[in-house]
C-alpha cells in the first residue's frame, strides 16, 4: 500500500494506492471524521461489479449507505443526471439525520458528476473518490476539478472541490475493457512528455506490462502519475498560473478531433500530442528526433497517430470554440521529452497544417 499526499494546506488529502483496498474502505474512512452516512454515486454496471463489496465495507463500520446510480455514457455527465443525483441526496440527507458525505465509485464520469454534486449541495459537502478506470487512477481522480457537460460543451459547468481522500484499488481495473486501458495510456505517455524523461523511458521499456495490468508496473505508473499531478495541483490548484495548463498537452487539438471524429479520448489525445509536437518542431523548440520518439512510442502502444479523413477545417472550427482556447492561439508545446511550455500567439495556419499532416501523412518540417 502506497500513500501520496496532495499538499493544499487545509484542503490537503491522501491518495492511497494498493490492491484489495475496496473491502477496507469503511475502516480507512472511519478516522477522517467525514460523517456517518455515505451517499454512494456510481453507474449500474460498476455497481453490479463492486457495489456490494463497497457497501458491506461501510456497513461493517456502521455507516449508513444509500446508492445513486446514473447512466453509463459521457453524455450522462449531464444536468439531468446531476438533478436526479441531487434529488436522491436530498431524500437521503433528511433533517435530523447524521452528517453525510459522498463517495464516488467509478471512472472520470462518475467522479466528475459526483464531485460536482458534493461541491454544490449545501454549498459543499465532503467527498471521497474511488476511481475504477485507469484514466481516473492517473488523472481524473485527483485535483478537484469537477464538472458536467452543458449546452453541448464538455465540462462547461463545474467547480473546484477537492476530495478528502482518493482510494485507488488497482484490482478494480481487472474488469476494465481493453480499449479503456489503451485510451488511458495516452495520458500516461503525456506525463512523461510534460514532466519526466525517465518516466517516458520507463513506459518505452514497460508498456506491454502496463497494458497487461502487471501489478508492480501498474502500481509504479499510477503512483508516479499521481505524484506528478499532485505536484502540479499543489503549485496551481485553480489553474491560474499556467502550471496546471501543462496537463492540457495534446488536449486542445485532441478535444477538437474528438468532437469532430468521435475517436476515443485517448486516441484523440494521442493524435493531438503528435500534432502539437510537429508545431513545436516547426517553431524550432523540439528536435525532429524527439517528435519521432513520441510518435514511435504511441504507435508501439497501439494508439493512433493519424486520422482518416479530410475535415481539417471542421477540426479548426471545433478547436477555436474550445473554451480552453479562450480566443487565443495558445497551446502547450514540448521543448524536449520531459518539459513543456505554454505558447501564445501561434499562427492558426500552422495549427491547421499540423492537423492536415496528421490526415495526409505529410510532414511540415
Ligand atoms: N476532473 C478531472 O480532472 C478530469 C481529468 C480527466 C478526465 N476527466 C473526465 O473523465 C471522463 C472520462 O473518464 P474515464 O476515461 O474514466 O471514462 P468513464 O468514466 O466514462 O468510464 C469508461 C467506461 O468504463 C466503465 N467502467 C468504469 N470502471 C470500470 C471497471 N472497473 N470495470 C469495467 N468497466 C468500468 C464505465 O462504466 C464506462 O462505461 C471524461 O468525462 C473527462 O472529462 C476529468
Amino acid at each position: 500500500m502506497k500513500r501520496i499526499e496532495v499538499e493544499l494546506g487545509e484542503r490537503s488529502y491522501s491518495i492511497i494506492i494498493g490492491f484489495g483496498l475496496l473491502d477496507r474502505v469503511g475502516e480507512i474512512v472511519e478516522g477522517l471524521n467525514l460523517g456517518d452516512s455515505v451517499f454512494l454515486v456510481s453507474q449500474r454496471s460498476i455497481f453490479s461489479l463492486y457495489g456490494d463489496r463497497c457497501v458491506e465495507s461501510f456497513h461493517r463500520k456502521r455507516f449508513s449507505v444509500r446508492s445513486s446510480l446514473f447512466g453509463e455514457e459521457e453524455s450522462d455527465k449531464s444536468w439531468e443526471s446531476l438533478q436526479m443525483v441531487l434529488q436522491e441526496l436530498v431524500r437521503f440527507d433528511e433533517p435530523g439525520k447524521k452528517r453525510c458525505f459522498v463517495a464516488t465509485l467509478g471512472g472520470g464520469v462518475v467522479g466528475d458528476l459526483g464531485g460536482f454534486a458534493s461541491a454544490i449541495y449545501k454549498r459543499g459537502i465532503d467527498y471521497i473518490q474511488i476511481p475504477t478506470t485507469l484514466l481516473s487512477n492517473v488523472d481524473a481522480g485527483i485535483g478537484g476539478k469537477c464538472a458536467i457537460n452543458f449546452c453541448g460543451i464538455k465540462n462547461l459547468v463545474g467547480s473546484f472541490h477537492q476530495p478528502r481522500l482518493v482510494l485507488s484499488d488497482l484490482s478494480l481495473l481487472s474488469s476494465l475493457p481493453k480499449k479503456e486501458i489503451l485510451s488511458a495510456m495516452a495520458e500516461i505517455v503525456k506525463y512523461g512528455v510534460i514532466c519526466d524523461e525517465k518516466f517516458f523511458a520507463y513506459i518505452e521499456d514497460n508498456f506491454e506490462k502496463i497494458l497487461l495490468l502487471e501489478a508492480s508496473s501498474l502500481e509504479y505508473v499510477v503512483s508516479s502519475c499521481y505524484k506528478m499531478k499532485a505536484d502540479i495541483v499543489a503549485k496551481d490548484e485553480r489553474d491560474t498560473k499556467g502550471i496546471r495548463a501543462k496537463l492540457n498537452f495534446g488536449h486542445t487539438i485532441g478535444h477538437a478531433i474528438e468532437n469532430t471524429y468521435k475517436l476515443s479520448h485517448g486516441e484523440a489525445v494521442s493524435v493531438g500530442m503528435v500534432a502539437a509536437s510537429s508545431i513545436a518542431c516547426h517553431l524550432g523548440m523540439l528536435s525532429k528526433e524527439e517528435k519521432n520518439r513520441l510518435e514511435e512510442l504511441l504507435k508501439r502502444i497501439g494508439l493512433c497517430t493519424e486520422i482518416k479523413g479530410s475535415e481539417s477545417q471542421k477540426i479548426m472550427e471545433a478547436l477555436l470554440h474550445d473554451k480552453k482556447f479562450l480566443g487565443k492561439t495558445r497551446l502547450v508545446l514540448p521543448n524536449r521529452i520531459g518539459e513543456v511550455k505554454v505558447v501564445d500567439g501561434i499562427e492558426e495556419s500552422l495549427i491547421q497544417t499540423a492537423i492536415e499532416e496528421r490526415m495526409e501523412k505529410g510532414e511540415i518540417i
